[in-house]
C-alpha cells in the first residue's frame, strides 16, 4: 500500500493503491479487511474490482448514511458509471451492477419514484397474518421432505427454497409455479452457463403472470400493481416483478441460514435452541449488524466531481455502499457499547437494509422479517435437537464479496414424522 498524502484527509490513512475486491480474504474474514482498510485508507477506500476496474468502497457508518442520503448527488443511477466503454459483454459482475433498465431497481430520481409509488403500496398491503401463514405453511413442508432422514443441509433444503417460495405467493403465482421460480434463481444465483437461460424464463414467467392477472385479479401483489392508476407497460411490471423478488430471495436466505448458524454454534443462544424466542429475535438483529446479507452494494454513481472522507470522486464514478462494514464501523460502535460490550439487542440504527430513497422498502424489509422469524420458529419447534453435522470452524462461505451467507449448513436430528403436507 503506498502512502501518498491524500489532499484533505486524515495523514494516519494515506495510501492510494487500489484494493482488489476479490479473493478469499473478502469472502472468509470480510471485517479483519475492513478493518486494515479503515486504518489505512480512512472511510472511503479506492478499490478495483474483477478485471480491473475502478470503484470506490465506502466503509465508514458516517460517509455511508451522507451518500445513501443524498440521491441527487449520489443516484442509484447505472447509466451514469463513467466505465462503460471498458465493460466488456461477459463481465461477470454485469448481473449485479445491472445496466439502465426501466424497473424500480434499475431507474433514478422522478422514473424511480414513479415505480416506487406503484410497488410498494403493493407489497404494504399484504396482510402480515396472510403472509405468516404461507410462511408456517411453506417450512413446514419443507421440513416435512427433511426430517424423516436425521440430516440435511439447511442451506439447499430450507433457507433458500423458503423465501422464493413464499415471494411466490405473494405475487400471485400458484404453488406448482412456485418450485420452477425457485430452481430458475437458483440457475440465476449459481451464475454458470445456465445462468443467461434462467434469467430469459424467470423474464417469462413474469410476463405470463401479467397477462394472467391482467384477466383475472386476485389478491396478490401482481394485481395490486396492475390495479394502480400510473400505467406501466407490461415489461415494466414484469421487470418490477423480477426485481422484487431477485431483491428479495437470496437476502432473506442468508439472514435465516446465518441467524441459524449464530444460533448452533454461539453459546449464548443455546436458550433459542430449547424455544427461547426473544433470542431467536436477538440473533436476527445480531445477523443484520455483524453478517449483514448485503455486504456490499452496488452502489451509487457520482453525478459531479465532489469530495468524499477525504478522497476527489470524480463524477461518474461508482460508489460501492460498504453495509457490513458500516454497521462495524468504531465510531458507531462506542456509542452501541454498554458496560463495555456492544449491545444489538433493540437497535436498529444498522444500515442492513441501506439508506435514503432507494434502501429497501419498509414492508419488504417486514416481510423478510416475518419470512426469516417464522422459518427459524418453525424449524427450531419441528427439529428441535437439532446440531451442526461439522465442526463450525468447517462450515464454507459463499465465494462472494457482496453477498455473505454459506454454501451448506449440514446439521443432524433425531429423525422425526412428516405433517403429511405436500410441497
Ligand atoms: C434480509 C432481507 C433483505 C435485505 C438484507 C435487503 C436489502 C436490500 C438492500 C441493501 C437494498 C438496496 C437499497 C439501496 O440501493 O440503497 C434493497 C432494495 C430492495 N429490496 Fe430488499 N432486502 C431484503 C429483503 C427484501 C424482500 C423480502 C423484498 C421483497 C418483498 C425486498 C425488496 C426490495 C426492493 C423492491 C428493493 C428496491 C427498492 C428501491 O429501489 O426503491 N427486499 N434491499
Amino acid at each position: 500500500m503506498t502512502t501518498t498524502p491524500v489532499p484533505g484527509g486524515c495523514p494516519a490513512h494515506t495510501a492510494t493503491t487500489p484494493v482488489p475486491l476479490g479473493g478469499p480474504a473478502v469472502h472468509t474474514e470480510p471485517q479483519a479487511l475492513y478493518r486494515t482498510m479503515r486504518h489505512s485508507y480512512g472511510p472511503v477506500v479506492p478499490v478495483e474490482l474483477p478485471g480491473g476496474f475502478p470503484a470506490w468502497l465506502i466503509v465508514g457508518y458516517r460517509e455511508l448514511h451522507q451518500v445513501a442520503g443524498d440521491g441527487e448527488l449520489f443516484p442509484r443511477d447505472v447509466g451514469l458509471w463513467n466505465q462503460w466503454e471498458r465493460i466488456p459483454e461477459d463481465w461477470p459482475l454485469l448481473p449485479m451492477v445491472g445496466r439502465p433498465m426501466p424497473s424500480i431497481y434499475f431507474t433514478a430520481g422522478a422514473e424511480h419514484r414513479r415505480h416506487s409509488e406503484m410497488v410498494v403500496p403493493a407489497l404494504e398491503a399484504a396482510d402480515p397474518f396472510e403472509i405468516r401463514e404461507h410462511c408456517e405453511q411453506l417450512a413446514d413442508r419443507l421440513v416435512d421432505g427433511i426430517c424423516a432422514r436425521g440430516t440435511a443441509d439447511l442451506v439447499a433444503e430450507f433457507a433458500e427454497p423458503l423465501p422464493v417460495l413464499v415471494l411466490a405467493r405473494l405475487v400471485g403465482f400458484p404453488d406448482a409455479e412456485g418450485a420452477d421460480i425457485a430452481r430458475v434463481l437458483k440457475d440465476l444465483a449459481d451464475g454458470g452457463p445456465g445462468a443467461q437461460e434462467a434469467y430469459g424464463r424467470f423474464g417469462e414467467h413474469m410476463r405470463l403472470l401479467v397477462t394472467a392477472k391482467r384477466e383475472t385479479p386476485g389478491d396478490d401483489v401482481t394485481s395490486r400493481m396492475l390495479a394502480d392508476p400510473e400505467s406501466f407497460t407490461d415489461e415494466e411490471y414484469a421487470l418490477d416483478l423480477m426485481a422484487i423478488t431477485a431483491a428479495g430471495h437470496l437476502t432473506t436466505a442468508d439472514w435465516i441460514s446465518n441467524s441459524l448458524r449464530l444460533m448452533l454454534t454461539e453459546d449464548q443462544f443455546a436458550d433459542s435452541l430449547a424455544g427461547g424466542h426473544r433470542s431467536i429475535g436477538d440473533a436476527m438483529n445480531e445477523v443484520l449488524w455483524e453478517e449483514s446479507p448485503t455486504q456490499i452494494l452496488a452502489g451509487r454513481w457520482a453525478v459531479r466531481d465532489t469530495q468524499l472522507g477525504g478522497r476527489t470522486i470524480r463524477a461518474g464514478d461508482m460508489l460501492l455502499l460498504g453495509l457490513g462494514a458500516a454497521n462495524t464501523d468504531p465510531l458507531i460502535r462506542q456509542e452501541m457499547a454498554v458496560g463495555g460490550a456492544v449491545r444489538h439487542a433493540g437497535n436498529g440504527a444498522h444500515l442492513a437494509f441501506s439508506y435514503g430513497e432507494y434502501r429497501c422498502p419498509f414492508p419488504a424489509q417486514e416481510i423478510a422479517e416475518t419470512i426469516a422469524r417464522t422459518a427459524i420458529e418453525v424449524i427450531l419447534d419441528r427439529l428441535p435437537d437439532l446440531e451442526l453435522a461439522v465442526p463450525a470452524q468447517d462450515l464454507v462461505r459463499r465465494p462472494s464479496a457482496f453477498l455473505r451467507g454459506m454454501n451448506a449448513l449440514p446439521v443432524r436430528f433425531a429423525p422425526v414424522q412428516t405433517t403429511g403436507a405436500q410441497l
